[in-house]
């Protein structure tokens, strides 16, 4: 009977190749294979996630968590231009399973060491149009992620209009994001139920109140627009009259649905186009991604997103890709007292520069970067033009490298670009070519101010534009700290010379605003700093701007100054933050007389930046962290609260046994308050071990940081 039907449909079809293939294949899997296993559990079988499509061939998924559904039946999918059928009418063909559970190694990052175990489904669609989709879920211990491979043939282009994936979040709770916003991270967080936040940027962080930590995010970014978040009314849920009776009981009306949001073109309805360079097209949307945990810090403690990153990419030594520390001509620029452009306050002169130089040799750090060093500052807040291979005539840049290199400096060269990438992709090759004929091995990018014709800073046009930078870099082995970037989807690990970066309120905002508040920095880590190392630069000690605020030289150059601004924390707890807000390219950011004889600095020389393994011991977002690394035989502690002051018992058990350690402790002074009294301290040697609990005692506002030695 049913060989007679086929019979048919082959002499009827005989003259559409295409379409004859495609119902071929519907017809015999749906008659071999009526029952297709599509779920898949982490290797410990704590997360479950199911796949599936309901009666009109739309797909869905769902998560489960200890067998409580975690995220509801929650749609998937694209809408694609000219009526091309990316979400719906399909067939499942075949599902393949695998696992795998293996160790790789990094040149750097929080942990060198690296496991990655994982169950893998891959399930294969077909519909009607000739598309071809693998959908490929992978599940680890601490979450997952899946993504979508497509395939579609006798087409020239794609385009995208819209991402239907959603995120049914089935049970209430609180979350930390920023706003959803297509041109900038630097927002101040927001802590409010999971279902009443409107739009947000990822990682989105929650914790559901029966107590599983989640964050979802996304994993290797490369060639689309970015995924934020928008909540969808349950009314809107359409998925809910598609599925059939018994599946529908899964539903929740009080679940907090989100919707991928893609950062579009210009145009707003494109949102990624993908052109066909053969007969067939194939694309991979980045990895949306849910890290699952107990405990909030097991979220940072977490290597899902590298994990769902491809090894790296570049070849031969990497000896020339370094974690540094360093210092800059930045801050005072920051604070008004000098400037980029040139004129007689401007800050990268031959003489500081060389004054720059002298204090990172004596002070153990490795590397200086140069503001307002190139021609074409002078039309900041316009359409600038920068020059990236002309220094300004105050600047003599052979010299400069002359004296770093004898005195064994790295320099940071910055490349602003105003957000004109036209004007930058121009002179990119040369810039960088001419960068590291001149000796300089790392550059920090800026993208301040409107992208080139109207383009966003996350869209897919800029996406590729970071992308071609990151290469270019590469290519003339020099390694990148990017400003006003694309938020970290764990690219370091494809491409490691992508060390750091911003992509949230970094510490500029305190030199001329309101600030950062006080449960900015116990924020940070269980959010942006899930997707990667963060250029935060703490470090400020003249914590109230008490050297510089009434200084002649002083001229306010951003509108948000209202010449009140000040640092919003304890002076311990900018110290806490270097170990805290990771950053292989960790600065120091204060003028550096502000360092002069301080004896809080001692912390920053001996800290190393380049470390072996890290673990976040404990905390809660916005409240406080505790977080220690290991470089080397030394280890390093932070230990930082929001607005409440707060003792916390951290047991050693980290530190190997039969070995004594000598702490040297730096923490708040027994009456500091980071608003009355933030520059109160103290410093105090222990010989403690493993054995040893550390009771840190932190002010309101403030933090504690650690240096852990062994003892001969
Ligand atoms: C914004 C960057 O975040 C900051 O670090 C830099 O100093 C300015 N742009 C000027 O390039
Ligand atoms: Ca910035």
């Amino acid at each position: 009977m049913i060989k007679n039907n086929i019979t048919k449909i082959l002499q009827l079809l005989i003259v559409n190749c295409k379409l004859l293939i495609v119902i071929c294949t519907l017809l015999i899997f749906s008659c071999s294979s009526p029952q297709i296993e599509t779920e898949i559990t982490s290797p410990d079988e704590r997360i479950k996630v199911a796949f599936n499509i309901d009666n009109d061939g739309a797909m869905y998924y769902n998560v489960e968590v200890d067998d409580n559904v975690f995220i509801d039946d929650s749609q998937l999918g694209f809408e694609a231009k000219d009526g091309l059928n990316l979400k719906d009418a399909f067939e499942i063909v075949d599902v393949r399973f695998s696992s795998e559970d293996e160790t790789w190694e990094q040149p750097w990052g929080e942990n060198k060491i690296i496991r990655n175990h994982y169950n893998d489904m891959a399930v294969d669609l077909i519909n009607e149009d000739s598309i071809f989709l693998t959908m490929r879920f992978r599940v680890f211990n601490d979450g997952l992620g899946f993504r979508y491979e497509y395939k579609v043939t006798d087409i020239d282009s794609v385009i995208i209009t819209d991402e239907l994936t959603s995120f049914n979040i089935k049970e209430n709770g609180t979350s930390w994001s920023i706003p959803a916003d297509f041109d900038s991270y630097e927002h101040l967080y927001i802590t409010l139920p999971i279902n009443e936040i409107e739009d947000a940027n990822t990682p989105f962080t929650f914790k559901t109140k029966s107590g599983i930590y989640a964050s979802i995010h996304e994993a290797a970014l490369i060639d689309f627009p970015e995924m934020t978040l928008g909540l969808r009314q349950s009314k809107d849920k359409s998925l809910k009259s598609k599925v059939t009776e018994n599946q529908s009981s899964m539903f929740n009306i009080q679940s907090s649905e989100f919707k991928a949001q893609l950062a579009p073109y210009p145009d707003k309805k494109t949102k990624a186009i993908f052109t066909a360079a053969s007969q067939s097209l194939t694309f991979k949307i980045p990895w949306r991604t849910i890290q699952i945990s107990d405990k909030a810090v097991g979220l940072i403690n977490s290597n899902l997103i590298l994990n769902l990153n491809e090894p790296c990419a570049l070849k031969g030594d990497l000896s020339w890709i370094r974690p540094m520390k360093y210092v800059g001509v930045w801050w005072s620029m920051h604070l008004g007292v000098e400037s980029w452009v040139i004129n007689d306050r401007h800050g990268a002169t031959t003489e500081n520069a060389k004054r720059h130089i002298d204090f990172a040799a004596n002070n153990n750090i490795d590397a200086v970067l140069f503001e307002g060093w190139n021609e074409g500052w002078d039309s900041w807040g316009g359409r600038q033009n920068f020059d990236f291979t002309k220094a300004y005539a105050d600047f003599d840049i052979d010299e400069i490298m002359r004296y770093a290199k004898e005195k064994n400096i790295e320099v940071i060269g910055h490349h602003e670009t105003g957000g004109n990438i036209i004007n930058y992709e121009k002179q990119l090759e040369e810039a960088y070519r001419w960068a590291k004929e001149k000796g300089i091995n790392y550059v920090k990018t800026g993208y301040a101010g409107g992208i080139s014709d109207f383009h966003n800073h996350h869209g897919q046009y800029n996406v590729r534009h970071y992308q071609k930078v990151v290469e270019t870099a590469a290519d003339n082995h020099i390694s990148l700290n990017v400003h006003e970037p694309i938020k970290p989807t764990g690219l370091r690990r494809t491409y490691p010379n992508l060390m750091t970066g911003e992509g949230a309120r970094g510490m500029e905002w305190n030199a001329w605003s309101e600030g950062n508040p006080p449960e900015h920095h116990v924020t940070l880590p269980f959010t942006r700093l899930l997707a990667g190392p963060m250029d935060y630069t703490p470090g400020t000690f003249d914590i109230l701007f008490e050297n510089t605020r009434n200084s002649p030289q002083r001229k306010k150059w951003n509108d948000n100054d209202k010449g009140n601004s000040r640092v919003n924390t304890t002076l311990a707890k900018q110290l806490a933050n270097w170990v805290i807000l990771y950053s292989p390219l960790q600065m120091a950011s204060d003028m550096i007389e502000h360092y002069e004889g301080h004896p809080m600095f001692q912390f920053f020389r001996d800290f190393n930046p380049d470390c072996d393994w890290s673990e976040a011991l404990q905390g809660e977002p916005g409240e406080y962290i505790v977080v220690v690394r290991r470089a080397g035989e030394d280890f390093f502690l932070g230990a930082a609260t929001n607005g409440s002051a707060r003792e916390v018992a951290v047991p050693l058990t980290f530190l190997s046994e039969n070995q004594d350690f000598i702490a040297t402790i730096y923490s708040d002074g027994d009456d500091a308050h980071w608003k009355t009294n933030p520059t109160s301290y103290m410093i105090e040697k222990k010989i403690i071990s493993h054995n040893d609990t550390l009771f840190i005692n932190m002010a309101a506002g403030g933090g504690c940081a650690v240096t852990l030695s062994p003892r001969n």
